[in-house]
């Protein structure tokens, strides 16, 4: 494989990924590892990554954007991503949960934890890492109690067995094919595709204010920003910058 670091285990694939940014890794560069020993999630969670059933890999950017514009590549590595999923299942629909949490069947099955140069950084030498999780091979009795009415795996949707390097190839090549679209037809294009495959788009969801508050409105999809808008019962429109949001439970699964 060109360009790509492998390893059979690490602490965390977007450290290393990090760090190997930081000493040049070029746009492309990607870590992929068998499993990971600290794997990070979004919001400070553990991305928990056992040997030989998940996709663990992160992938150096150096995007052709200005830094104000780096946030919103958080989306379109969420679209890349499931576009590749897509295209190597393709009987099987997927979509995506704001901000960019891979999703079938209302069961989760990948995520993604972009992370990006200090805003100090020469332009030059400024990068974002993304860095990618699948439940790939997983079966269910593998996934931790707790989480195994929340999750799902692309062999419990389908039965198959999957090459995780493959896979991974295929979500380079998406990744990079999404970030050119990004940079030279404008984040709208993005967008667009985007909210196709919003899973929260007209549903009444949740999430929790800083306050502690917990607000439910009706997810109208993110806006130009890439910043989720939601309505609620008063007609108020609320903008969801970052954080997690949750379907409303309705009784149906
Ligand atoms: C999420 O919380 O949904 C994001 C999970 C991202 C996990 C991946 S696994 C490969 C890469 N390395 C990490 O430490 N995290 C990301």
């Amino acid at each position: 494989m060109d360009n790509v670091l492998y390893l059979n285990s690490t602490g965390s694939t977007n450290n290393d990924a990090y760090n190997l940014a930081v000493k040049g890794a070029v746009h492309g560069f990607g870590v992929l590892s068998d499993t990971q020993s600290a794997g990070k999630g979004r919001l400070g969670k553990n991305w928990v990554s056992p040997a030989g059933t998940g996709l663990y890999c992160s992938i150096v950017i150096r995007p052709n954007l200005s830094f104000t514009e780096f946030p919103k590549l958080t989306l379109t590595a969420g679209l890349a991503l499931c576009t590749a999923v897509q295209s190597f299942l393709p009987d099987i629909n997927f979509g995506l949960k704001w901000p960019n949490d891979l999703y079938c069947l209302r069961h989760k099955c990948g995520g993604i934890l972009v992370e990006s140069s200090t805003p100090n950084c020469p332009d030059e030498e400024s990068f974002v890492v993304v860095g990618i999780g699948i439940n790939v091979n997983t079966q269910l009795d593998e996934f931790p109690l707790e989480l195994q009415q929340k999750v799902t795996s692309l062999h419990i949707l389908s039965g198959e067995i999957y090459n995780i390097k493959d896979l991974y190839q295929k979500i380079r090549a998406s990744l990079l094919e999404h970030v050119y679209i990004h940079e030279n037809r404008g984040f709208e294009k993005i967008l667009h595709e985007w909210r196709k495959r919003d899973v929260l788009f007209e549903k009444e969801m949740q999430w929790v204010t800083h306050d502690k508050e917990v607000i439910t409105a009706r997810g109208m999809g993110p806006d130009e920003n890439g910043h989720l808008l939601a309505i609620d019962s008063d007609g108020k429109i609320h903008e969801i910058l970052s954080g997690d949001v949750q379907q409303a439970t309705n009784g149906e699964q």
